[in-house]
Parts: structure tokens; C-alpha cells; sequence
């Protein structure tokens, strides 16, 4: 079998983008419908934490809110500005850490998908990003944050599969997540794409780490910033009408948090 080349996934902010597309367009409808449904103010500024390629924030955009978003890969932000200048779309994309920020202005939706909320390895890091989206939030506005749990208990790897095309490049990922450690509050996942374009082929990987999280410590660690309450449970389904709750034994809890 041909090697893969170590790379991060994200200086490729094409095949990223080419893999999370599909999800877009629920996504943006759910996060549309839990302001409506959970939030308590009715204005349209939204706040992305760790934006990436920008697919989200030029939807929201698209969908006439006033997006700011921020990552801290400068291939990710490049991309971004790139497809909200071909599509004709204003939004405000600047470099930025989860684990510190703030802006001038007050949110009336924020959101985080898809695990990013993981890569905040530390308990301290974690609070303050929690925090930070506090201050960041108008009173009764929400924050929906999407992570997969861990289920310290599994010995088995777990692995998930996209194909996409589009025009003549197809992108094959293959993710593969590790058990995850109890003590250390990490998980072991890895990335390889397998890019072909025309006849040419592309391989390459990338390895981080995710913290986890279990319900129990999900709940402690919202339950350490007061100024957000837990609203509701949905999942990565982002079905309205699909209502869970953290004790629930769901795998992948897609959390409302409303500022008091
Ligand atoms: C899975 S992507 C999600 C991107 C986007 N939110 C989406 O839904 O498509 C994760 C993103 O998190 C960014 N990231 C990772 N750690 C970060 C940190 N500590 N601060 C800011 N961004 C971070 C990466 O650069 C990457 O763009």
C-alpha cells in the first residue's frame, strides 16, 4: 500500500470543505430554528468560533445574518475570505484562538459543530472558551455546541467513511478515533484523505488529539459557568422535533446553552 503523507488536513481547506459540505444546509436550518425556538432575542448577529473553511459562515451570511467567525489556521481564514468574496458575501473572519476571545459587539446565536469544542484540550481552556462565549452573548441569546461523547468503557476503534466529488476531484476520508483514556481526557483520531484528480493521487494524513468528555463531565463543566443554562438536548441529526437529554445515554449531543 502507497504511504500517506503527513500533513495537516486543514492546509487543505478544499478537500475539508469538500467532506463537511453535505451537512451544511441542515446545519444552518437547525441553528435557524433553535434561535427562533430557544432564543430570547430576535436580532441577527452570530458568532462562529473556529470557522474553518467558512462553508457555515457564508451560509448564515447567505441567509442575511451578520456572521463573524474565527479560526486560528491562516489556510482555513484564507479560504474562507476567498469564497465570501466570489459569492458577493459580507462577513467579518479574523484570526482567533477558542480558548480567548472577545469582541466588541454582543451575539444573538453562536455555534460550534461537529467536536471542534474538542480540540480545547485542558479543563482550564475549556471554561474560559465557555466563558469568553458568555460575555460574547447577548442576555438570552444561545450558544449550540455539538460534540460526540466518549464512552470510556469501548476498546475498539472507531472509524467513519465520506466520498465526495466535486468537478473532477473526488476526496475519500477515512477517519479512525482510538479508545479514549479516562485519566489523560484524551482521544487519539486520525484523517487520511485520499485525493484523486484526473489521474493524478493524492494521500495524506493528519493525527491530533481530542479531550473527552462523558455526560457526567459535560454536565460539570457547563455547570461551571453559570451564566450559561443547558436548554435543551438535540443531536447531530439537528431534527426540531428529536429532544434528548445529557443523561440520556446519547452518543452525540448537540447542546443549547441560553445566556441568563
Ligand atoms: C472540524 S473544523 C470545523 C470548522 C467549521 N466550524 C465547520 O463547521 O466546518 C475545526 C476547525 O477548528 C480550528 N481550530 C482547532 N483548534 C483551534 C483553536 N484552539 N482555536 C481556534 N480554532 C481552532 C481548526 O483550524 C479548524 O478550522
Amino acid at each position: 500500500m502507497s504511504r500517506f503523507e503527513n500533513l495537516d488536513w486543514y492546509d487543505t481547506p478544499r478537500y475539508y470543505d469538500m467532506v463537511f459540505a453535505p451537512g451544511t444546509e441542515a446545519e444552518a436550518n437547525f441553528l435557524e430554528q433553535a434561535h427562533l425556538r430557544y432564543g430570547k432575542t430576535r436580532g441577527r448577529r452570530l458568532l462562529e468560533p473556529a470557522c474553518g473553511s467558512g462553508r457555515m459562515v457564508a451560509e448564515m451570511a447567505r441567509r442575511s445574518w451578520k456572521v463573524t467567525g474565527f479560526d486560528l489556521s491562516d489556510s482555513m481564514l484564507e479560504f474562507a475570505r476567498q469564497r465570501l468574496t466570489r459569492s458577493s458575501l459580507k462577513a467579518r473572519v479574523d484570526r482567533g484562538q477558542l480558548e480567548a476571545f472577545e469582541y466588541p459587539e454582543r451575539f444573538d446565536l453562536a455555534h460550534c459543530l461537529v467536536s471542534t469544542f474538542k480540540y480545547v484540550l485542558d479543563a482550564a481552556g475549556a471554561r474560559s472558551h465557555l466563558a469568553c462565549v458568555a460575555r460574547a452573548l447577548k442576555p438570552g441569546g444561545i450558544y449550540v455546541l455539538g460534540l460526540h461523547l466518549s464512552d470510556y468503557k469501548k476498546s475498539s476503534v472507531a472509524r467513519e467513511r465520506w466520498v465526495e466529488s466535486r468537478g473532477k476531484t473526488r476526496v475519500v476520508c477515512n477517519t479512525q478515533t482510538w479508545p479514549p483514556d479516562r485519566r489523560l481526557r484524551r482521544e487519539r483520531v486520525r484523517t487520511r484523505l485520499v485525493v484523486t484528480e484526473g489521474d493524478r493521487e493524492q494521500r495524506s494524513q493528519t493525527e491530533w488529539w481530542f479531550r473527552t468528555y462523558d455526560a457526567r463531565q459535560l454536565q460539570k463543566l457547563i455547570a461551571s459557568v453559570p451564566e450559561l443554562e443547558l436548554v435543551a438536548v438535540h443531536d447531530f441529526l439537528y431534527e426540531m422535533d428529536w429532544i434528548g437529554s445529557l443523561d440520556g445515554g446519547h452518543d452525540d449531543p448537540v447542546l443549547i446553552l441560553r445566556r441568563s
